[in-house]
């Protein structure tokens, strides 16, 4: 049973032919008022299975862009809590009250740990209680508070003299109205870090608010590490929104390509993924760089990784910085490459080694002590732009160490390679609509004795910040040929995955999730993606489709065990099309079979912020159902009609 947890809609139609009034649009299971193209028969035979569907087709794949963390999944809700960006002040502002002044500056030479080793200095000239100091953030476009909520919050600081009282409280932007406030105990003068809880009472939930943390007596502070986060997905300790998480659940993901992308490799060598400067305890964190141009404080690190997959029930798809980063920069192979060889040995050993080992042991004491499931390791990123043609020798010397080590493990390369075979190759496809449209038989005829496929980033890139339902049509088109293919297919995922809408949250155009502060949604391509994930079948069946038109797409899968044939019809036409279906090599049909639609009435049609539900799926029953019956699949939509049939 697909699951839209927050957004579906669930309606039954007990009648065949019934129309159904639902959402303002009139329509029914059955038929709908364009004049159809001319019938097409589609043949199938169920007892045929041409080959087996990849269970583990269907996946994400994520990197640090869009804010897709920190201001996105990640629950950290302070920005700049490390003061990276202290340039342009705009994250901390000084807020005097009364007659209280001072003023803040970076400080470059004290901070808490060897990773931070700078700090926000505040200085405060004039203060007393009723004449705090305050200096407030104001989170990630808002700090989302919601009636009763709890937060957990910290921040290392010192002082110049001990005795310095530090409040901090949540307020409402737009009343003043103090939400939540903690007194500290008085900061002494070594660094340490001081922690505190906020409990909101009965508030009206908005985004619209900021964290206040305020000094009542003149002197100079420092202060590093602020951090705030309020519930968090399966209550993890710097954990992720829940929203979000909910949303992937409900695509049912098999597996997580992490982390990245460009994001993996950075714009320079010493902006790659660094794993091993993304664990630990926070204070040990530097950050990096993100390519996508701004600061990552790695809060979300590979822990955190690996901590999303297992609470999504997804395995990773581990992708190892492979010496190559975007500005052109590589590593030669050779011995020049053997540290970070050894370091894509070890991230794996911290990834899956037991507590005896080096890096189990390490993962352990970072509060995991049981090791992760892991089948695939990818090299590198789209390394067929590194110009040098390094990545011939790079693939081969990482291969070789891997396999050594972990004969078990599938390697994916990311670009064709000749000297030693992958065992999977990663393709990515960024297109319009109708470049998938004109693409889909691409893996037909794809040589079945070479390595496997991951299509590893693919989407249909029209509408922004997230697409439209002209993309979920090329989307679910594109889809259609994956599934056909997907002996040889055995991964697929979209690209990117996530988008914070607000002003500047944004470096890549089309996206398949995109939330602010407050609240997240699903585009239509996103909806379109959960229907073929949750109704995915064992085996693709013998099928033949004629005389349809040349924008109708389809796929046939059973799952024989549960007894169903999985129909997935894509008609990005604006006119009906109507299907004779014959259903052979099956005893019997059971006539009512479940249809879920996604449909829009125009390709521009899409979700938003502000609309979020607009084009969502439709579920009903249709009536009629046997070993031949006829469909008019309505222009503009994607359908999944589960049939049971033994
Ligand atoms: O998905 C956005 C970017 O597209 C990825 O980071 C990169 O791998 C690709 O070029």
């Amino acid at each position: 049973m697909m699951r839209f947890d927050r957004t579906a809609r669930l309606l039954c139609v007990v009648a065949a032919g019934l129309a159904l009034a639902l959402a303002g649009r009139a329509q029914s299971a059955d038929s709908q008022p364009a004049a159809p193209a001319a019938a097409a028969t589609l043949t199938i035979d169920a007892s045929k299975a041409v080959a087996k569907v990849s269970p583990t087709l269907y996946g994400l794949m994520t990197e640090e862009i869009n804010y897709s963390y920190e201001g996105g999944l990640y629950g950290e809700l302070l920005e700049n809590g490390t003061f990276q960006r202290a340039w342009d002040d705009a994250t901390w502002i000084v807020t005097p009250r009364g007659t209280a002044r001072g003023s803040i500056t970076v400080d470059k030479t004290t901070g808490p740990s060897a990773a931070l080793p700078t700090s926000l200095q505040v200085t405060v000239t004039q203060a007393d209680a009723a004449n705090p100091l305050g200096l407030r953030n104001e989170g990630w476009w808002g700090i989302p508070v919601r009636p009763n909520e709890t937060f957990h919050g910290s921040f290392y600081a010192k002082a110049d003299t001990a005795g310095t009282e530090i409040k901090v409280s949540l307020i409402a932007n737009d009343t003043g109205k103090v939400i939540a406030t903690a007194t500290l105990p008085p900061v002494g003068t070594d660094w340490k870090q001081y922690t505190f809880t906020l409990h909101a009472g009965e508030v009206a939930a908005s985004s619209r608010n900021q964290l206040m943390v305020e000094f009542n007596r003149p002197g100079t502070v420092w202060l590093q590490l602020a951090s705030l986060f309020g519930p968090t997905y399966h209550d993890r300790v710097n954990g992720n929104r829940s929203d979000i998480m909910e949303l992937l659940a409900a695509m049912h993901p098999a597996f997580l390509r992490m982390p990245g992308g460009n994001y993996l490799e950075g714009d320079h060598i010493n902006e790659r993924f660094d794993w091993k400067k993304t664990i630990g305890p926070l204070v040990d964190r530097p950050g990096h760089r993100s390519p996508w141009n701004y600061w990552s404080t790695d809060g979300f690190g590979l822990l955190e990784y690996l901590e999303w997959c297992e609470d999504l029930h997804m395995q990773p798809v581990l992708a190892v910085y492979a010496g190559y980063s975007l500005r052109q920069e590589f590593v030669a192979p050779g011995p020049a490459l053997e540290p970070y060889v050894q370091d894509a040995v070890d991230e794996i050993e911290y990834v899956t080694g037991d507590v005896t080992t080096k890096w189990g042991a390490e993962r352990a004491k970072d509060g995991h002590p049981a090791p992760f499931p892991l089948t695939y390791v990818e090299i590198g990123n789209e390394d067929y732009f590194d110009k040098s043609n390094s990545y011939e020798g790079r693939f081969a010397q990482f291969y070789d160490a891997i396999k050594k080590a972990y004969p078990a493990l599938q390697v994916i390369a990311t670009a064709p390679v000749k000297s030693r075979t992958p065992d999977v190759l990663d393709q990515h496809y960024y297109r319009r609509a109708d470049e998938f449209f004109a693409d889909v038989h691409h893996y037909d005829t794809t040589d079945r004795n070479g390595p496997k496929i991951f299509v590893g980033e693919w989407a249909t890139r029209e509408g922004t910040p997230a697409t439209n339902f002209g993309a979920a049509l090329g989307d679910a088109a594109w889809m259609s040929g994956m599934e056909r293919n997907s002996d040889i297919i055995v991964m697929s995922s979209y690209a990117p995955l996530f988008v914070n809408v607000n002003p500047g949250g944004m470096q890549w155009r089309s996206d398949l999730i995109g939330y602010d502060a407050f609240s997240s949604y699903g585009s239509p391509s996103y909806y379109a993606q959960a229907m073929f994930a949750n109704h995915i079948g064992t085996e693709i069946v013998a099928s033949e489709l004629k005389g349809a038109g040349d924008r109708f797409f389809y796929s046939v899968t059973r799952d024989a065990a549960k007894g169903v044939v999985y129909l997935k019809l894509v008609n990005a036409s604006s006119s009906a099309q109507q299907l004779k279906i014959s259903l052979d090599g099956v005893k019997g049909v059971k006539p009512d079979a479940k249809l879920i639609t996604l449909s829009a009435a125009t390709t521009a049609e899409t979700n938003s912020i502000t609309d979020p539900r607009r084009v969502v799926p439709v579920e009903s029953i249709v009536k009629g159902v046997g070993k031949e019956f006829t469909r008019t699949v309505p222009g503009y939509s994607i359908e999944v009609l589960e049939i049971s049939a033994r």
